[in-house]
């Protein structure tokens, strides 16, 4: 019943009302016990979108989240039977990183909290093979406490890396975002995720996706098919429609690459390309990355799929497309011409409106020490329908041979006054457009005035 869409439980609803009427007392109440209990578990599905704000920075804003370090907190303190995550790296204490940074603090309470956690219930962690011996220290820590740890080979299995950073809780909480398991991620770097509590079919879901992870740890190999277990009803045309806040949504998550998508899963490009299909009137963007090649191939690949929509439903529906990219020490320079020709794609006469800022954190000296910092590490676009929420850089490589995943949750059809997580999202991406630290790119920017 739980796992059954809002729309199918509106039909029980009739159904059971029907059969109220025809029935004995005692039966009556039973029957009036589920229908409360249904609609209970409907309405506590909450979506909390969280954020990490490197320190120091300040916004003339009113809109703010929770921190992504409270919400892990929550997540461990709520968790009851499993903890299951997909991570990349894990570099969460000062060890790590020698560094002697105080605000390393977030980081090392929650390794300490997930070690605790480990000696209790069934952590279960997916990551990438390690490239450095640094990062296996939390790794080692929480092995040593309980936690099962399968390394993924993903160098092997499809030249890629697995980027996916999500954690699934009881098989009812998740929280999916661009923050790594990693301290900079909590105190340092800019950060955008969601949590959704209270919510097993959608947990249930993403749980296949970790399965997934989970198998090839231990295969070394990608099945072909995907048996049936992995395989989903959830996708771009038939979406989990629930509540969520008591608003009507329709969810899915997509993944990638898509040698690791099951039947029924949507691979990530297509819901990228379908998010922006289906825009009426913006698109607005902000990664971290943004180039039209697959970065690390060699011999060098252009790769222009998420380009080319871009330039085309610019064109051909007039949509306004706002790219908010980042600009930090490690920024490869070859990023900035495809950026100026797609911001050159802009005249108000023709009503071509592609625009493109660069958002830099800034850092003082003592910052400017901290290793891979000091950067806006999201991945998230936001339509006038829809918010995508994902866990990739915006290169071929993520979406061919890279593991990563996405939320994509559409709320047009509500008709509830809470605001939406569409509405949420533009808020932050109209706040960070327009701060200070973001400038526009134009066709006679200098890399070097800016990062
Ligand atoms: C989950 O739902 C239960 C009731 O069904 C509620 O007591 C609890 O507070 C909810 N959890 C969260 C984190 O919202
Ligand atoms: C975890 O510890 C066991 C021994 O207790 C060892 O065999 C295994 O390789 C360790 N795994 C990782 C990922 O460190
Ligand atoms: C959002 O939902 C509406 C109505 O249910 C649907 O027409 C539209 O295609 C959906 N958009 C996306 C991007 O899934
Ligand atoms: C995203 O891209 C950067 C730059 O290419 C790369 O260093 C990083 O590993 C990628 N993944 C993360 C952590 O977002
Ligand atoms: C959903 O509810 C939670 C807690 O009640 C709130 O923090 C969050 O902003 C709400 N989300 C939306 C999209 O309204
Ligand atoms: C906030 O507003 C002040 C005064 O208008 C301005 O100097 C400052 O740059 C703004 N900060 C941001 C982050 O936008």
């Amino acid at each position: 019943l739980i796992c059954s869409s809002a729309a199918c439980c509106k039909y029980m609803l009739i159904i059971l009302c029907a059969v109220l009427v025809e029935v004995d007392k005692r039966a009556q109440m039973f029957i009036i016990i589920i229908i409360i209990r249904t609609f209970r578990v409907f309405s506590s599905v909450r979506i909390v979108l969280v954020e990490s704000i490197p320190e120091g920075l300040e916004f003339n804003s009113s809109t703010t989240h929770p921190s992504i370090f409270q919400a892990w907190l929550n997540l461990m303190a709520e968790a009851r039977s499993s903890l299951d995550i997909a991570s990349f790296y894990w570099t969460l204490t000062n060890k790590d990183t020698e560094t002697h940074e105080p605000t390393a603090y977030q980081g090392e309470t929650v390794l300490k909290e997930l070690a605790e956690l480990s000696g209790k219930l069934s952590v279960r962690i997916a990551v990438n093979k390690p490239q450095m011996s640094s990062q296996k220290n939390d790794l080692k820590l929480l092995n040593d406490s309980g936690a099962d740890i399968r390394v993924v080979n993903m160098k092997e299995l499809t030249s890629g890396v697995l980027h996916t950073k999500f954690w699934v809780v009881d098989k009812k909480h998740i929280y999916i975002g661009s923050a790594n398991m990693d301290w900079r991620s909590l105190t340092q770097v800019k950060e955008l995720g969601a949590v959704i509590y209270n919510c097993s079919c959608l947990a249930a879901d993403l749980g296949k996706i970790f399965e997934a992870y989970w198998f090839l740890g231990e295969s070394q190999s990608i099945p072909s098919p995907w048996p049936a277990t992995f395989s989903t009803l959830y996708n771009k045309d038939t979406p989990l429609q629930l509540p969520l806040n008591n608003t009507r949504s329709n969810v899915y998550l997509s993944s990638s690459p898509p040698s690791f998508c099951a039947a029924g899963r949507t691979p990530d490009l297509q819901s990228v390309l379908s998010v922006m299909d289906d825009a009426e009137s913006f698109i607005y963007i902000a990664v971290m990355n943004y180039l039209p090649t697959m970065e690390f191939s060699h011999p060098k690949r252009y790769w222009a799929d998420i380009d080319t929509q871009l330039r085309r439903v610019a064109y051909e529906k007039r949509i306004k497309v706002r790219l908010l990219i980042s600009c930090w020490a490690s920024t490869q320079p070859v990023m900035f011409p495809f950026l100026k020709s797609l911001a050159s794609v802009y005249d108000p006469e023709s009503k071509l409106d592609i625009q493109v800022r660069l958002f830099v954190v800034p850092a003082n000296p003592r910052q400017k020490k901290i290793p891979y910092a000091r950067v806006n590490h999201n991945k998230y676009m936001v339509t006038d329908k829809v918010a995508y929420i994902g866990t990739s850089n915006w290169s071929g490589d993520y979406f061919v041979n890279t593991a990563g995943s996405a939320l994509v949750v559409n709320q047009t059809d509500s008709q509830s006054l809470e605001p939406t997580v569409q509405s949420q999202l533009k808020a932050v991406f109209d706040r960070d457009w327009s701060s200070a630290y973001s400038t526009p790119l134009t066709q006679h920017s200098d890399l070097k005035d800016f990062c």
